[in-house]
């Protein structure tokens, strides 16, 4: 693909990016929707009939956060967020941390945060680290046993879809990592990008379900494919007549 004359780049993030850090996916042998069904701990639903198995899952998820680090595919995306002079949007649907604590800041997280928590009581969200439990206080309001992980879960609304969708409709070129395409609406942000003239690229250890609608797929491991994309797309910046 030639990149020569690329200005707005949107980069959607899946669990494949975090996967060489240690972070199961979600579908697939060892997926986390192979241990889980998605309707007992990832639905408003779930929450309302069992709270603590619904805490338990995201807890031990949160745990793990601090046992791993970012990899070369989340430095290799800070670096062009810190080096790329155009409009940048990465958009990941990953809830952990791994892109901010690799210095990433044109950043937000369509579906939620591990480390963030919503009151129910006081619709206020703020940071949270260790367990959440079923007991914890909300530190605004006060009140007892209504906090929830601030994840989206399958029948809610994801996060900020109005700036994506913008983004979306100035890109000059669509780039998705590490995702397996199953999910809508990140799913269908490669034919708003197609249909609106941007380029659209797809990285991922496999073609993934919506493969065919990228002008290119190219297949291997994140922390591989990403760092020499990054490295490709810099240069061709620096050479285009744009740029000087
Ligand atoms: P999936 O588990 O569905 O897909 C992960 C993709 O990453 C697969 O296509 C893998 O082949 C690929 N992959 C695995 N290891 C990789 C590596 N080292 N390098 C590159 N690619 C690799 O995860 P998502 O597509 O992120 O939503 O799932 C989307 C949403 O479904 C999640 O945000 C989550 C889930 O249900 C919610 O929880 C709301």
């Amino acid at each position: 693909m030639d990149f020569s004359g690329i200005r707005n780049i949107v980069i959607l993030t899946g669990a494949g990016v975090s996967a060489e850090s240690g972070l199961a996916t979600f579908r697939g042998p060892d997926g986390l929707w192979e241990g889980h069904r998605v309707e007992d701990v990832c639905t408003p639903e779930a929450y309302r009939r069992d709270p603590a198995l619904v805490h338990q899952f995201y807890d031990a998820r949160r745990e793990k956060l601090g046992t791993v680090q970012p990899n070369a595919a989340h430095e290799a995306l800070a670096r062009l967020d810190a080096e790329w002079p155009g409009e940048l949007l990465l958009v990941t649907q990953n809830v952990d941390d791994l892109h901010e604590r690799a210095g990433s800041k044109r950043l937000l997280h369509m579906h939620g945060e591990l480390t963030s928590a919503w009151c129910l009581a006081c619709d206020e969200r703020f940071g949270w680290s260790g367990p959440m439990g079923e007991e914890a206080s909300c530190p605004s309001c006060g009140e007892r046993g209504r906090i929830r992980p601030d994840i989206v879960w399958f029948g809610e609304m994801p996060y900020e879809m109005e700036r994506i969708e913008e983004a979306l409709q100035r890109a000059d070129l669509f780039v998705s990592v590490g995702t397996s395409g199953a999910v809508y609406p990140a799913a269908g942000f490669v034919q708003t990008a197609r249909y609106c003239g941007a380029k659209t690229l797809e990285i991922n250890l496999e073609p993934s379900l919506g493969s065919y609608m990228f002008d290119e797929s190219r297949t291997g491991r994140a922390g591989e494919v990403v760092p020499a994309w990054v490295d490709e797309l810099l240069q061709s910046d620096q050479s285009s007549p744009i740029s000087r």
